[in-house]
């Protein structure tokens, strides 16, 4: 029999159950004839893409959005049953992204009956003002409820979402966080920056009262911060923003990371399939026309040359801290990366933002505040 290649797949569920004020992802409030119409369609989708999925083998499974846990469970349930249709591999890793009220035990329990295997939930802040302030819906009680409830069933691969540089926040809060971290104690913690978006609320805030933001200074001294402490609690920095125990390792992200092969479902879903990169329509009515005229949802696509795809396995690979898998860039490409890149390595080098050792080439802890730099230069 022919060997079935790997995939990831990833489903946009954009669906919440109100916006947050930094927030610019894909997705509008939830309204039930909305999520039945969408679902029939990225059934249609999942299945307009057969070909490619009977000759491949799912490795991983993110449900991501948006809020997925905001949905009635159904519908994750029908999804699911569309890709059981597909060659799933034997120990696959399926996440759920969700927020703490919606997490419930009941939701939770039909997950778990559905082979979903790991949460990733948004917790953002454990203080209260700070939650208000950027507009989440949950106190920090439904975040340590929601964590019990993942944790008596049984989820051992339990992420949580928080942030950094968020309005209010001070140092003194970050200590607060680690002490609920290490109550929780989730297998994984992503601990992003927050990005302030063009058109969002938390940007009109910004601009009107700047003050109560951290500043830049601050904000590397919360990020250095939330490090050194994470590492005394047996998280390993696997990635710039990521965080996990031995073995607890985001699959589904390296996926992203390491440039393997995965198919984005639903609005704005990207994917990566070989040289071709192509990203889903963002809008509704354009999603449902493409799927009844039996056409993928593309709105944008690209094949990307051989000098594209270097540079973008440079940029990928250097936030891993455990850096560019050297051995791996020579196979792919029949390329030194040490010739290739020797000036803009010895640069970096020169300058304390890149380690090389044999096989690897990484960036030192300053190197990960200067990351932009370093990855500018890889773009040749
Ligand atoms: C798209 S959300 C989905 C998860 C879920 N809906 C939630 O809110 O918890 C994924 C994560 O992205 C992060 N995020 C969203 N907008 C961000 C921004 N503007 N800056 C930094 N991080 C952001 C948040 O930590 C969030 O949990
Ligand atoms: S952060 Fe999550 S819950 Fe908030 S608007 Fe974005 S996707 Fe929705």
């Amino acid at each position: 029999m022919m060997k079935k290649n790997k995939i990831s797949l990833y489903i946009h569920i954009p669906f919440c159950e109100s916006r947050c004020h930094y927030c610019d992802f894909c997705s509008s409030v939830i309204n039930e004839k909305e999520v039945q119409k969408y679902t029939s369609y990225l059934k249609k989708e999942i299945s307009l893409y057969q070909e490619l999925l009977r000759a491949s083998e799912i490795e991983s499974i993110f449900f991501g959005g948006g809020t997925p846990s905001s949905i009635d469970e159904k519908y994750i349930s029908e999804i699911m049953e569309e890709i059981y249709k597909f060659k799933v591999f034997k120990n696959p890793e399926i996440s759920l992204e969700g927020n703490p009220n919606s997490l419930t035990y009941e939701k939770l329990k039909i997950y778990k009956s559905l082979g979903i295997n790991r949460i990733s939930m948004g917790a953002q802040s454990f203080n209260e003002k700070i939650l208000k302030s950027i507009g989440r819906v949950h106190k920090t009680k439904e975040i340590l409820e929601a964590s019990e409830n993942i944790k008596s069933l049984g989820f051992k691969n339990f992420n949580l979402d928080l942030m950094l540089a968020l309005p209010y926040q001070k140092l003194e809060d970050l200590e607060i966080s680690m002490a609920y971290i290490k109550k929780i104690n989730p297998s994984h913690i992503s601990y992003y920056s927050l990005i302030i978006e063009d058109g969002t609320n938390i940007k009109k805030l910004y601009e009107k009262n700047r003050r109560i933001f951290p500043n830049e200074d601050e904000d590397r001294q919360m990020y250095h911060y939330v490090c050194e402490k994470l590492c005394q609690m047996a998280y390993d920095q696997y990635e710039i923003s990521n965080f996990a125990k031995k073995g607890f390792e985001s699959r589904h992200n390296l996926s992203y990371w390491k440039l393997k092969n995965y198919l984005g479902f639903g609005l704005s879903a990207s994917s990566n399939i070989g040289k071709k990169r192509f990203t889903n329509t963002s809008f509704f009515t354009d999603y449902y026309q493409k799927l009844d005229h039996n056409k993928f949802p593309i709105s944008f696509s690209e094949e990307l040359s051989k000098k594209e795809r270097i540079s973008e396995f440079a940029i990928m690979g250097i936030r891993l801290n455990k850096g560019i898998d050297l051995k791996e860039f020579s196979n792919r490409f029949s390329i030194d990366f040490k010739n290739y890149y020797k000036d803009e390595i010895k640069k970096h080098k020169d300058d304390g933002l890149l380690w090389v050792s044999d096989d690897f080439i990484g960036l030192s802890k300053r190197g990960r505040d200067l990351s932009n730099i370093v990855e500018v230069d890889f773009i040749k």
